[in-house]
């Protein structure tokens, strides 16, 4: 198989659009939609425009973690409102289903926030969730983020009102958490 970047079980990089069928699928699922701040479904004709605008902006990235071992789709990162002035940007991440516990959100933003943070200059990485999202709030303070306010419901799901969650990890921080592991 081709050598790319990324960790020793994942090849990771940016979405291309042999990726949008695995993309849409994971998007669709029950159990992504549910966490996400907007819970519209996506169509392959929405999706389409979507990859042509996102391919050519400079200010959100979309990448795509691949196992090493036999090509699976494990799941997708975004990064979205890249700000060179300030050095901040927002991130977030959504594994397939199957794929989920195994460590694998873990490996994948380790790998993205070092490259961030040591090759592009960042200073802060933040990001929402629904309060609710213990899996994902685990993860978050696992890799160092700090919960930074609540926006009180602010997210409508299920038929109740959600708080959104802000948190934020600056670039010493990130340093920390990893002299850490
Ligand atoms: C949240 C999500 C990205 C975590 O991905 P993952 O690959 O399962 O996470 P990892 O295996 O790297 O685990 C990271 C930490 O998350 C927590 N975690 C993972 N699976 C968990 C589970 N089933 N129950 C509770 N905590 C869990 C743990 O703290 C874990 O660390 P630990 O195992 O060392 O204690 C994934 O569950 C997901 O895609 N969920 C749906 C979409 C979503 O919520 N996206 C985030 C929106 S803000």
């Amino acid at each position: 198989m081709k050598q790319t970047n990324g960790t020793s079980r994942l090849a990771i990089r940016v979405m291309e659009r042999c990726d949008l069928e695995d993309l849409r699928q994971l998007h669709n699922h029950d159990g992504t939609l549910a966490m996400l701040t907007d819970v519209q479904h996506i169509t392959e004709a929405q999706q389409e425009a979507w990859y042509q605008a996102i391919s050519l902006s400079k200010t959100s990235r979309r990448y795509v973690a691949r196992l090493r071992a036999d090509d699976s789709f494990v799941g997708m990162m975004r990064v979205d409102q890249i700000d060179l002035a300030n050095r901040n940007c927002f991130i977030g991440c959504d594994i397939s289903y199957e794929m989920r516990g195994k460590g694998f959100a873990t490996e994948f933003f380790s790998y993205l926030l070092n490259y961030y943070f040591n090759n592009y200059g960042l200073h802060r990485v933040q990001l929402v969730t629904l309060s609710s999202n213990s899996q994902a709030r685990r993860l978050y303070h696992k890799l160092g983020f700090v919960e930074e306010g609540i926006s009180r419901e602010a997210i409508y799901r299920d038929g109740s009102w959600h708080d959104l969650l802000a948190m934020g990890l600056l670039k010493r921080d990130w340093r920390k958490s990893e002299d850490s592991e």
